[in-house]
């Protein structure tokens, strides 16, 4: 589905970026979305919160990533 006409940007792209990890502000610099008329930004932003919190697992991994290097320092 196209959620930026303007842009032509759609929810998969929206989405995979969130997935990657990218917030709201990174995702507009890279695809432009939000950049025009500004009707997509808030249906974009609640998209990116909506993959942000659907990715525990990376979260997980991330957080032992982390304190993994923390243990390696000590
Ligand atoms: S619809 Fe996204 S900027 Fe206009």
């Amino acid at each position: 589905m196209i959620v930026c006409v303007c842009n032509c940007i759609s929810d998969k792209e929206i989405a995979r970026q969130a997935h990657a990890g990218m917030g709201f502000d990174d995702i507009q610099l890279e695809l432009g979305v939000a950049t025009c008329c500004g009707r997509c930004e808030d249906f974009a932003r609640d998209l990116v919160a909506q993959c942000s919190a659907s990715r525990p697992v990376a979260a997980l991994r991330d957080a032992g990533g982390a304190s993994a290097g923390l243990m390696e320092a000590v």
